[in-house]
Order: structure tokens, then sequence, then C-alpha cells
């Protein structure tokens, strides 16, 4: 007799569903997928016994994920934005961070793969109508030495909350984005305008999912950066505006102490002249600092 007749089939039930499906899974070669599959089935599964959906809710569920999806296109993300506003993509972020450098956050749907190339001191606001904003800093590694030809890799949105992408013919390609070379000191520097709080796309289901559930789409004003340096691990982070309204109710979460900077208001003549702008003028001055590439 073979072992398949033999074989009782058990009930699919409440109490045996988690097990079924995990033995389902039994013979996933890859450990790793295995391991994530058996926890992915017990937690949903304890989800689903816990909250009792009705067969209207779970088809619900299923209607909101399928728009989810069909938001996304080459330039729109929908689950990213799902997952930024579900805390999970800083907890991601925040549980793959090493100590010792500055601390990580979210990348955002707004990179551009090919930041306009610029030089140290240049502009990247390519309009020129608000006040002048000057950030400068050094890239160091995690014992204080200068990182010469770093990467530095920005961009922000403009002083009314949109970023180049989000107003094409309205705003120059590449306006509030550059990538910088940092000198032999490590150092880099940059003008621009002060970006201002901005909301995360609403016309999709997470936008009905935050109107929802009586949240605000906003984030606080930052500037994006990405740091690369040979030997050190690349650094994905935002300097956030101090006194930004938004700091403290962030509606992707990835606001961090660590990273608010004072944008200080200077009206000083001299000092506006040396950085090639008028007074008055705002500065952020701060150190980026990268942490070594771990040894295999
Ligand atoms: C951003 O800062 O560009 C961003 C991050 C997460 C969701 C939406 C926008
Ligand atoms: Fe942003």
């Amino acid at each position: 007799m073979d072992d398949e007749a033999e074989a009782i089939p058990v009930d699919f039930n409440e109490h045996t569903a988690t097990q079924a499906v995990q033995d389902g899974f039994g013979k996933t070669p890859d450990p790793r997928l295995h391991e994530i599959l058996t926890a992915l089935t017990r937690h949903l599964h304890d989800f689903v016994r816990e909250t009792r959906p009705s067969i209207q809710e779970w088809e619900q569920a299923i209607q909101f994920l399928t728009a989810v999806g069909q938001t996304c296109t080459d330039t729109r993300q929908e689950f990213v934005l799902l997952s930024d506003v579900l805390g999970v993509s800083m907890l991601v972020e925040t549980l793959n961070e090493r100590e010792g450098g500055t601390e990580s956050t979210v990348l955002g749907p707004f990179h551009m793969v090919d930041s306009p190339p610029r030089a140290l001191g240049d502009s990247i606001d390519l309009v020129g109508e608000a006040e002048p904003c000057v950030v400068s800093g050094r890239v160091l590694d995690t014992d204080g030495a200068p990182l010469p030809d770093a990467k530095v890799d920005v961009w922000q949105c403009n002083e009314q909350g949109f970023y180049d992408v989000q107003q094409p013919g309205v705003q120059p390609s590449g306006n509030g984005r550059g990538l910088f070379h940092t000198d032999t000191e490590g150092r880099f520097r940059f003008r621009t305008v002060v970006p201002s709080h901005y909301p995360i796309p609403t016309d999709g289901p997470v936008g009905r999912l935050l109107e929802a559930t009586g949240r605000h789409p906003y984030r606080p004003a930052h500037i994006h950066f990405i740091v690369q340096a040979d030997g050190h691990t690349p650094l994905t982070t935002h300097v956030f505006v101090a006194g930004s309204p938004y700091l403290d109710s962030d509606a992707v979460f990835a606001v961090k102490q660590s990273l608010v900077v004072d944008f200080t208001e200077s009206d000083d003549e001299e000092e506006a002249a040396r950085h090639a702008v008028q007074a008055p003028f705002r500065h952020a001055e701060f150190d980026l600092v990268l942490n070594r590439e771990p040894t295999r």
C-alpha cells in the first residue's frame, strides 16, 4: 500500500489552517525563503483570526491592494507609498542601520537616477525667485577623517513644495537636483532655496487610506542626500529644516532628531558675497558621516 492511500486528511479549520499552509511550504529549498514564508503564514493567519473579516471586508481588502498595484506606473510606486505610510519602509531602514555614521532615512519616490553633475558652489535652484540658501559641510568617516571625492547626490522640492518632476513645463528639469564631489578636505557646498513642507501624493488609494483614517499627508521640509565614497557603505538620508511644520508628525515617519538642522538667517553682506548670494540668505552647515564597509 502506498503512503497516499493511508494518509488521513486533516480538516482545514481555524486551528489546523496555519500548520497546513506551513507544511505546504515545507519543501522550499531556499532556507531564507522558507523562514520568511513560515513567519508570514503565522502572522497573516493570526491577523485574520484576531480581526475575523467578513467575506465583504476581505473582498474590499483585495480591491484596495488591486488598486494600489493598478496605480503603479514607471514613475509612480504606490506600493512603496503604502509601505511608507504604514511605517514599514522606516522600520526596514532602521533595522538595517549600523551605529556610528549619520542616521539614514527613506529614499522616497522623487530620486532621479542621473542627477545633473554640478561643480562645488553651484546653485541647484535654476529659477532664482526665492530667498537664497547656502548648504555646506563635510563628508567624514567615523573617525572624523575627511572623505575626498565622495559623491553627494542631492534633491529637494522648491519653496512651494513641488519637485521638478511634479511640475514639468513649470520648473526646469533638474531644478532642485545636483550631483557633487567633495574636495580634498571632504567639503561640499551648494546654493539652493529653503524647501517647503509638502504632501505626499494623495490622488490614489494610499491617499484614500489617509483620508479614511483622518491622517494628514504632509512631510516636513527636507533635503534628500545619497552619499557614496569608496570603501564605505552608501548613506541615504535627509536633512530636515528646524522649525518646519510636521516635524513631529511626518506622514512617512522618517524624522530622526539627529537629522534636524538649523537653516540660520543671515543679513551679513560680506558673508553673502563670499557665498555668491544676495543678503539676506539662509545657511545650513552639517557633516555627513559614512560607516566603513563591513569586512567579510
Ligand atoms: C519624499 O520625501 O520625497 C517622499 C518620501 C516618502 C513618500 C513620499 C515622498
Ligand atoms: Fe522629499
